[in-house]
């Protein structure tokens, strides 16, 4: 046979109309009927559909064509010409096909199959349509990130996995047997990234973090990864600016470089437009009460059920979303009462003694998240958490002479409304932020300038308890040449479930190839 070109399927254009081209491959499906098969070819790169037409073929090729079952890798040689439905797209019509394997029994695909087959099968489910584009897109991401870390001057260097001490608390460690001492699987490089800035200045870090989490939300794996920076003489502001500007970037080159695996997983490009446009709203943590409970309440009772309550007490909605804050429970009571009679209100008792109120001293649950972040349709800071709710590494917000600050918003609370807020905290805020993102996606980001000072940094670890010889080290980088600086660690995995579809669309096991869930580690 003469000298045909290797080409992959994603790079087969119009330059190529007319010729013969090779595509080593496997098939997708074989739809058609007597004498014309459609062969969806896939090759890790994109599909594409040979057309194999029994007149034109020889009766060898044609058999071969007849016996191919579903997944058996091929080598097809195909005349490129153009979609006759669609100008744009390129099809194949097949001259020649080497059978490498033939399959008749791949167990996917036939019918619709459960999470749980799915999964036991993920060696083989990623190779569907839309696990393979999601991989695409991630692959696409991850370009992204070193892009940019590149093109902003930072330097990348790669933190430890055994570890000896938490960064994010301690409930969330997975410990390891180190030939008869204890290490933890790292949930975080950050602190490793703090020492890092004292050789490069601006350093990042991207690989696997582990969280013994046990939970099982849409959003929670047990090894994820994380992309940190860390730059000295960075301040909060400087640190948010930059999240944006990547989180703009990133969705950038999906939008310019995934279209045809956009199309594939059905998500309108124009959904993600509004996250290329810098600065994101941001919103203070105590502006976001308000907004959480309401959407507490809806999700307790339905709208209508409201107004009819509001008429049967003769009270207004808005006086009954007061009782909520003051009375949350009493409130869910009575609700419940209705429910058991008229199976109107829709939480029961057990649901809502974890879910009463929000109060100022709280920190947000995966609903909350999605509460606040569906207001926008791009990413939102939310800054100016409690100290009390954060690590302890984060540095307060205080005012400009560098006096203690009291939030404005706890101060209203405290004022007006004091039941909705935690016994114990100071209105003193962290310096810091979380990215949520719209669409369900939840915490995609989180930072802020850390404790540079010797004294507070001591005082913070002894409050929150840590073991200070294990910290000896990092505190050491406020004794020689202390600088204020700021990082932030972006998860990546929920980063692609926003971009792909949104966290209703896109769970997080499907955006990475080998997912580590709650009892789920095989294969
Ligand atoms: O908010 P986290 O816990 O922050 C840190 O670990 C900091 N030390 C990072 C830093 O400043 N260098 O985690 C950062 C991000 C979250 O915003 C979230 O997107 C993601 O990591 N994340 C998870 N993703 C998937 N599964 C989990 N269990 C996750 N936990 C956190
Ligand atoms: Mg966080």
């Amino acid at each position: 046979m003469d000298e045909v070109q290797v080409v992959r399927i994603k790079d087969i254009g119009p330059g190529h109309a007319g010729q013969t081209v090779r595509v080593r491959c496997w098939l997708r499906n074989k739809p058609g009927s007597k004498g014309r098969y459609f062969l969806w070819l896939r090759d890790g790169s994109g599909e594409i559909q040979a057309v194999a037409e029994q007149s034109l073929l020889s009766e060898a090729t044609w058999a071969d064509v007849e016996r191919i079952g579903i997944e058996s890798s091929i080598i097809v040689d195909g005349e490129v010409r153009a979609h006759p439905k669609n100008p744009d797209e390129f099809e194949l019509e097949l001259r020649h096909l080497t059978v490498v394997q033939t399959v008749s029994d791949y167990p996917i695909g036939k019918k619709s199959h459960g999470v749980d087959f799915l999964m036991k099968n993920r060696h083989l489910w990623l190779r569907g349509k839309r696990q393979s584009a999601i991989l695409r897109i991630r692959s696409e991401l991850s370009k992204a990130i070193s892009d940019f870390m590149h093109e902003r001057g930072f330097y990348r260097v790669d933190t430890p996995i055994f570890t000896p001490n938490a960064c994010e608390g301690t409930t969330t460690l997975f410990d390891v047997d180190y030939h008869g001492d204890t290490v933890y699987l790292a949930q975080s490089g950050q602190l490793y990234n703090e020492a890092d800035i004292g050789a490069l200045g601006q350093v990042y870090c991207f690989g696997p973090t582990f969280r013994a989490e046990k939970s099982k939300t849409r959003r929670h794996l047990l090894e994820f990864w994380m992309l940190e920076m860390e730059a000295a003489y960075f301040d909060h502001f400087d640190n948010m600016a930059f999240q944006e500007e990547l989180m703009a970037f990133m969705v950038r080159a999906v939008l310019s470089s995934c279209l045809a695996d956009l199309r594939l997983l059905e998500r309108d490009p124009a959904v993600l437009e509004p996250a290329l446009q810098t600065p994101y709203p941001r919103v203070r943590y105590g502006e976001t009460i308000d907004t959480i409970n309401r959407a507490r309440l809806a999700s307790l009772i339905r709208d209508d059920t409201s107004e009819r309550i509001a008429a049967q007490f003769g009270a207004t909605t808005e006086q009954i979303y007061e009782g909520f804050l003051s009375s949350g429970l009493q409130l869910i009571q009575t609700l419940d009462d209705m429910r058991a009679a008229e199976t109107d209100a829709e939480a029961t008792v057990a649901e809502v003694f974890n879910y009463g109120p929000f109060h100022w001293g709280d920190d947000y649950g995966a609903p909350d998240e999605v509460a606040i972040g569906a207001q926008y349709d791009r990413p939102v800071f939310v800054t100016n958490f409690p100290v009390e709710i954060k690590g302890f590494y984060f540095k307060d917000e205080l005012n400009d002479n560098g006096s203690e600050r009291i939030d404005p918003e706890f101060a209203r609370l405290k004022a007006e409304q004091p039941y909705l807020v935690r016994e114990g905290t100071s209105g003193h805020t962290v310096a810091g932020s979380d990215l949520l993102g719209p669409e369900g996606a939840g915490e995609l980001s989180g930072g802020s300038q850390r404790e540079d000072d010797l004294d507070k940094l001591n005082a913070k670890i002894a409050h929150h308890k840590l073991p200070p010889e294990f910290l000896e080290w990092y505190v050491d980088l406020r004794r020689y040449g202390s600088v204020p600086h700021s990082g932030f660690g972006l998860g990546f995995e929920r980063t692609i479930a926003w971009i792909c579809g949104g966290a209703e669309n896109v769970h997080i096991r499907e955006t990475i190839a080998f997912p580590r869930m709650l009892h789920q580690f095989e294969p």
